[in-house]
């Protein structure tokens, strides 16, 4: 009997020590290491992106390449390349403020918020953008990454992006004009918004896919949207 508890104590320590030695070799977790990457950051109230690059690839190329990628590397896009998608999809590209996409009698209620998973030097938080000062103002702090992923059904492409771009929509803002038709109105702005987010991914040579399966409730909550404005629809992007 004394000689099997020492062999079942003996077992027991081998094995401990097993444990402590793989755990130290094999280091954290791929899935710990990609996203912690704006965590390491100091926080920025406001982010002035730099100014648009007009030099891509041509829309008829970007059309033909275009496709719906949902993986991505570890690796982070660079302020530059989030400035770009944002521009593409709102920004101002005229003296009046008129903007990227069209919208219906130029009312533009939509807005657009990113979550930085791993963005070059943005601290995580939730951040929207200010089309007319081309800049990126902090609305939240902390890592919103788990929250949003599980907001989208928990999709691994959510979870792996580098960005996350959020349009929510202000309906009011249309429906003072177009009463009814708002709704409609709306959701095509919304396309025409994310068609130019992706074709700008193309063309940066980034990987991009369009997102409606997620909880509305979830994502508005997350975001902490005022009553009246209510999410439509969300861009992922990352490196390939
Ligand atoms: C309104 C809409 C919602 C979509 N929602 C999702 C989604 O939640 N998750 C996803 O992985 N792809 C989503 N997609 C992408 C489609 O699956 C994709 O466009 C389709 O398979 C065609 O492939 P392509 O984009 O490469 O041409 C959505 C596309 C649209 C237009």
């Amino acid at each position: 009997m004394e000689k099997l508890k020492e062999l079942l104590g003996g077992v027991a320590a081998f094995l401990v020590v097993l444990v402590i030695v793989w755990a130290i070799w094999s280091g954290p977790a791929e899935e710990e290491v990609v996203g912690v990457e704006c965590s390491s950051n100091p926080a920025q109230s406001e982010i002035i992106l730099p100014e648009p690059d007009y030099s891509g690839i041509g829309v008829e190329k970007a059309i033909g390449k275009r496709r719906s990628v949902r993986e991505y590397s570890v690796e982070n896009i660079t302020l530059e390349e989030l400035s770009m998608l944002l521009w593409a999809g709102q920004g101002t590209t005229s003296e009046w403020g008129g903007r990227a996409a069209p919208s219906a009698g130029a009312l533009y209620p939509i807005e657009l918020y990113v979550v930085p998973n791993r963005v070059e030097g943005v601290y995580c938080g939730i951040y929207k953008y200010l089309p007319g000062e081309h800049k990126l103002v902090l609305v939240q702090e902390g890592d919103f990454r788990e929250k949003v992923a599980g907001a989208a059904l928990g999709q691994e492409c959510v979870w792996n992006a580098a960005a996350v771009i959020v349009m929510t929509s202000v309906q009011e803002r249309t429906a003072v004009k177009y009463g009814e038709r708002s709704e409609l109105y709306i959701a095509m702005e919304a396309g025409h918004i994310s068609e130019n987010i992706l074709l700008e991914a193309v063309s940066l040579g980034l990987g991009a896919v369009p997102v409606g399966g997620f909880s509305t409730e979830e994502i508005d909550g997350i975001l902490g949207v005022e009553e009246g404005e209510s999410s439509l629809y969300i861009a992922v992007v990352g490196k390939v």
